[in-house]
């Protein structure tokens, strides 16, 4: 996109959604999500590690910083005019804001992704899907935006609408602005974020660790979902994985408001996302904090991932395989 007279720097959150020709109702809320952030970042650099007992920005006491960015975010799609239903991971169900669907958008999201990091001092972020309408229990494949805000050594924004995903840094003004567009990444890595405990791999995942070490790729995990994510994105390559597990045979992370929402975005950027064995983006969620495994980032490490796991944890055990196979399928 050319712009006469205009370094990329120029370029805010809104002025990139307008030229992207982004509905105005769904402009106002991805641009109501970013303001949110400031005051999730004025929590975070400020807020008390627990119940303090102290007040917080709203007058409320001071709570878990999960609950407080959650409150800060709830407010803002409340007052958004534009929200049909949301839910969170603070939230058990989903909480309705407007009786029509018409021109609204349903939104799930993390408001704080990776909290138990925040005392040491690691980077943390939300995370937000948005699908048009009223409907949330609907494949990722339908979500019309994804995006999130990582509160690292600088606050970054990233973003996808479906016609690539692009990143903004928060600038000493606190407005985010352009720093890399249509972002891509590489069909294979040489990096890999293995989640989850390696005691408790099964045979296809941990046969896929054994590759790539030998292929020399290196391990790089932080523990948080976004930073980790934002790294495979920013690099241009790299995969992360949280798999099934022995005693966790969904994984661990939830599909509706972690997986599918990166799973949009690492999509845009030209990767691939599954659940080791099938696409992130086509599995139909059976309740809102539904839990999937999931393999995301270079194409065809994911599809590596999915080849040992399907050599090794259905051909090998025939009823238990088929079953397993069943049970993705159907999940
Ligand atoms: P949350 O803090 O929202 O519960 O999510 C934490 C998740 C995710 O950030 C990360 O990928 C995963 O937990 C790490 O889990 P382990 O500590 O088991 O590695
Ligand atoms: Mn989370
Ligand atoms: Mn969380």
């Amino acid at each position: 996109m050319s712009r006469p007279g205009k370094t990329k720097f120029q370029i805010d959150l809104r002025r990139h959604l307008r030229e992207h020709e982004v509905d105005d109702n769904l402009t106002h809320l991805i641009c109501e999500i970013a303001e949110a952030s400031k005051y999730i970042i004025h929590s975070l650099r400020t807020g008390e590690l627990g119940v303090a007992g102290t007040s917080n920005l709203y007058g409320e006491q001071q709570l878990e910083l999960d609950v407080l960015a959650d409150r800060i975010l709830r407010k803002r799609l409340d007052h958004s005019r534009v929200v049909a239903n949301m839910m969170s991971e603070e939230m058990d169900e989903i909480i309705p804001v407007s009786p029509d669907c018409e021109g609204k958008y349903s939104v799930a999201f993390d408001p704080l992704d990776g909290s138990s990091l925040v005392d040491v001092n690691l980077a943390v972020g939300t995370i937000v899907s948005i699908f048009e309408g009223c409907d949330l229990l609907q494949p990722g494949r339908n979500q019309v935006a994804a995006m999130y805000i990582l509160y690292g050594p600088r606050t970054t924004l990233v973003y996808s609408v479906g016609s690539g995903v692009h990143e903004f840094g928060m600038n000493s003004l606190m407005e985010y602005t352009l720093l890399h567009e249509n972002i891509t990444i590489e069909p294979r890595g040489s990096l890999y974020s293995p989640g989850g405990q390696r005691n408790l791999y099964t045979p296809g995942t941990e046969a896929f660790v054994t590759h790539l070490e030998e292929r020399g790729v290196k391990l790089r995990y932080s523990g948080g979902f976004v930073p980790d994510i934002n790294q495979v994105l920013l690099k241009g390559q790299g995969i992360f994985f949280y798999p099934h597990l022995k005693n966790l045979p969904q994984g661990k992370l939830r599909l509706l408001f972690e997986v599918s929402p990166m799973a949009f975005l690492i999509e845009q950027a030209g990767g691939a996302a599954s659940n080791g064995h099938r696409r992130i983006l086509d599995l139909q969620p059976d309740k809102i904090h539904g839990r999937s495994p999931v393999f995301i980032g270079c194409k065809e490490d994911v599809r590596l991932a999915e080849e040992f796991i399907r050599k090794l944890e259905t051909d090998q055990t025939s009823d238990g395989g088929k079953k397993r196979q069943q049970k993705a399928a159907a999940s």
